[in-house]
């Protein structure tokens, strides 16, 4: 596969309830790997743990869907993948943003974008992956919900000007296309080594809000599987896959 000939089709609506649903829609109907579906704005966007992605005009709401020959288990590191590809395309366009475990995307310390992979498997079978990627493009965060502006930005504000849609998404696409190839030859230790360099999470003090409790402790690396490692208070070390990560040292 070249880098170019990642996006099969392009499907893009004005506004829908969320491109991850409508993605998911088209692959059931057996829509191929590499069909995007592009919205200008979501009305029922979603983010991790269930929760609303604010979705106005000016943001870019893309989910990809992929059609990977792995078992289920082994899907882990798409968000990394998708965080890494959003990171390296905020600072081709002059920024610098960090990514803070496992996929969001900061600009000094503010979410800028985020990512929600959602899997559909059949008999232990993964039939097909969405990977949602949701970008403050072009948006005045005055118009957030108050709990979200404080911790919020987006590339407009950050420089003072629009960046433009169509020169994003096809930036954004190449790098997707890049790390999804080197998914697929097992350069996971390139991609982990890339991560690394633009992840602002390796050394720090974290509390990690799991579905199975809380963990504090120094991260110290992720694995192969993009979990993190931390060792704890007490000297262990444990290996956590999802949760909420918050820092506590800064
Ligand atoms: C998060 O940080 O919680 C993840 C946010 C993911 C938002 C994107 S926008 C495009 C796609 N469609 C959705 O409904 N969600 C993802």
């Amino acid at each position: 596969m070249k880098d170019n000939d990642f996006v099969k089709k392009a499907i893009m609506f004005d506004e829908v309830s969320s491109t991850n649903s409508k993605a998911r829609e088209l692959a059931l109907k057996g829509e191929d790997e590499g069909t995007i579906v592009v919205a200008k704005k979501q009305n029922k966007g979603r983010g991790r743990f269930d929760r609303v992605w604010f979705s106005p005009e000016g943001g870019l709401y893309l989910s990809v869907i992929l059609r990977p020959n792995i078992p289920p288990d082994k899907t882990t590191l798409f968000p990394l993948i998708a965080a890494l590809a959003v990171s390296k395309t905020i600072n081709y366009f002059g920024l610098s943003s960090k990514i803070k475990w496992p996929n969001d995307v900061r600009i000094n310390n503010r979410k800028v974008a985020g990512i929600l992979l959602e899997s559909e498997t059949d008999e232990n079978q993964l039939k097909f992956l969405v990977l949602g990627i949701g970008v403050n493009l072009n948006i005045d965060i005055e118009q957030f919900p108050k709990e979200l502006k404080e911790i919020s930005t987006s590339l407009s504000q950050e420089l003072n000007k629009n960046v433009n849609y169509q020169d994003f998404l096809d930036k954004l696409t190449s790098f997707l296309a890049m790390y999804y190839k080197m998914f697929l030859n097992k350069d996971f230790d390139k991609i982990l080594e890339e991560w690394r360099k633009l992840s602002d999470t390796i050394g720090r003090k974290v509390r990690i809000v799991t579905s199975s409790g809380e963990i504090i402790g120094k991260v110290t690396d992720v694995d192969e599987s993009g979990f993190l490692i931390v060792i704890t208070i007490s000297g262990e070390h444990k290996k956590i896959m999802s949760g909420d990560c918050l820092y506590l040292d800064s």
